[in-house]
């Protein structure tokens, strides 16, 4: 069994856009700039959203970050990001989610400039990405796939289960391993909250994508001798013997799962980190394709 250590791989990779960012410098340009905006006081968000801004200090991008309060409006939001939309110092546009119910998430994403959705979650992004086409991919499917090639995981006609249907996670994941491209090439079954059996499914398969947010749900008896696990859970259960009072769990029972795999991610350490790293990698791109310097 080996570890895919996403801590390893993502500081690797924000090493050389540290480089790269030098280099534009050097030549008289400007660092990428990436503009998030947080809506609300979710706790994990907020988390997730500052290490993003952290992340593009310690690698020398700019950032700007937007705090807005849980009952701002649509029409505000939007109002921001068509500022950020035309703005040329702005590359990125990231808006954290989950977003208050009152605020329609597809309304916003479709007013992020497709030029500068580093998320990749705008239809634009996502067609094009479904037909095989150069475009900002979605972080953490990204970052999946950016570790696997890492560790030169030869994925060729597996058998791959995602577990989720989300468009951030297990949608545009189930695209990406059904790519002709490899890593990819996978037969994908999504499984989801209506999936019968899915202990039998996950037993059939040779790689697994736990995207369900039920911490441990995924046991050593529903995966298959030599399988690889990847584990996209990240929910907080209370700790009170932790210093913040909580801790991250994955979706996958380490314990009994790993002693089974080929591969598999820890959590914290595997794709967390993987994923801000697919979004710095996004971000820089979209400061040298688009940028008016
Ligand atoms: N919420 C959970 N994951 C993500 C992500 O990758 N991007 C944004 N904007 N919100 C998220």
């Amino acid at each position: 069994m080996q570890i895919l250590n996403g801590q390893e791989v993502s500081l690797q990779i924000k090493n050389e856009l540290k480089e790269k960012v030098n280099r534009l410098i050097d030549q008289g340009k400007r660092a990428p700039h990436l503009s998030a905006i947080l809506v609300g006081s979710d706790g994990g968000s907020q988390t997730y959203v500052h290490s993003k801004v952290k992340t593009t200090k310690e690698i020398g991008f700019t950032s700007t970050l937007i705090h807005l309060e849980e009952n701002t409006t649509e029409a505000k939001l939007i109002d921001q990001i068509e500022r950020f939309n035309t703005d040329p110092q702005i590359d990125g546009i990231l808006v954290q989610l989950p977003l208050p119910k009152h605020i329609s998430g597809e309304n916003v994403i479709l007013s992020i400039n497709p030029f500068k959705d580093v998320d990749g979650f705008h239809p634009v992004s996502v067609g094009k990405m479904v037909q095989g086409l150069p475009t900002f991919l979605p972080a953490t499917p990204h970052g999946i796939m950016l570790l696997l090639q890492h560790y030169k995981i030869n994925t060729n006609g597996m058998d791959a289960i995602v577990i989720g249907r989300s468009n951030i996670v297990g949608r545009p994941m189930s695209i990406l391993l059904s790519s002709n491209a490899n890593p990819g090439n996978c037969t994908v079954t999504i499984c989801h909250s209506h999936t019968k059996n899915l202990p039998d499914i996950c037993r059939q398969a040779d790689l697994i994508v736990a995207a369900r947010g039920k911490p441990g749900f995924l046991k050593g008896d529903m995966v298959k001798e030599g399988a690889i696990v990847i584990d996209v859970g990240i929910t907080r259960v209370n700790d009170p013997s932790s210093k913040k009072g909580y801790i991250l769990k994955g979706d996958v029972d380490f314990g009994s799962v790993a002693p089974k795999c080929s591969f598999i991610t820890p959590v914290p350490g595997g794709v967390g980190p993987m994923t801000i790293a697919a979004l710095m990698m996004n971000t820089f791109r979209a400061c040298v394709e688009n940028s008016s310097y």
